[in-house]
C-alpha cells in the first residue's frame, strides 16, 4: 500500500510517530512534509497530498494539523477526494467501509497518541463495503460535477 502522508507545524510529531509505528515492508509512506515547528500553512500541504492521492499516486492519504480540520476542508476542495476527519475507531471504520474515504485527517492537539494510532490501525485494516454505499458515492461524484467551472 503507497501512502501518502502530511502535517504542518501542529501534526508533524503526530506524523512521524505515525510513519514509525505503521512502518512495515508491504507499506510505503511518502512524506510531503513538514517536519519542523515552523508555522505553515496547512492547505499547502492539504493541496499536495490531494491531488496526490487523486491522481492515483497513492492508494490513500494521512493528514494531521492541530485538530485535523482545516486538513479535511482543504482536501476535500479537490475532486475526487474524500478527506474523513476521525476522533474514534468506529468513525475511521465507517469511514472507509462506507464512504470510501481515501484521505484520514487528524488532528494531534486532539488525540493522545495511542488512539490516533488505533484509528489508524481500523483505516488501514477497513474496505471499502461498495453495494448501496457505491450509489451514494456516485451521487456525490454528481455534486463535485455540479459545482465545478
Ligand atoms: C495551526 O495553529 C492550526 O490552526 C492548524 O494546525 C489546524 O488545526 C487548522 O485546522
Amino acid at each position: 500500500m503507497r501512502i501518502a502522508i502530511g502535517s504542518d507545524h501542529a501534526g508533524f510529531k503526530l506524523k512521524g510517530i505515525i510513519k514509525q509505528r505503521f512502518n512495515a515492508p508491504d507499506r510505503e509512506f511518502t512524506d510531503f512534509g513538514l517536519n519542523t515547528p515552523q508555522p505553515a500553512d496547512y492547505p499547502d500541504i492539504a493541496a499536495a497530498v490531494g491531488e496526490a492521492v487523486a491522481r492515483g499516486d497513492y492508494d490513500q492519504g494521512i493528514l494531521v494539523c492541530g485538530t485535523g480540520i482545516g486538513m479535511a476542508i482543504a482536501a476535500n476542495k479537490v475532486p475526487g477526494i474524500r478527506a474523513a476527519l476521525c476522533h474514534d475507531v468506529f468513525t475511521a471504520k465507517a469511514a472507509r467501509e462506507h464512504n470510501d474515504a481515501n484521505i484520514l485527517t487528524l488532528g494531534e492537539r486532539v488525540l493522545q497518541p495511542e488512539v490516533a494510532c488505533d484509528i489508524v490501525d481500523a483505516w488501514l485494516q477497513a474496505c471499502f463495503a461498495g453495494g448501496r454505499h457505491a450509489r451514494r458515492l456516485g451521487k456525490i461524484r454528481e455534486l463535485e460535477k455540479r459545482y465545478s467551472c
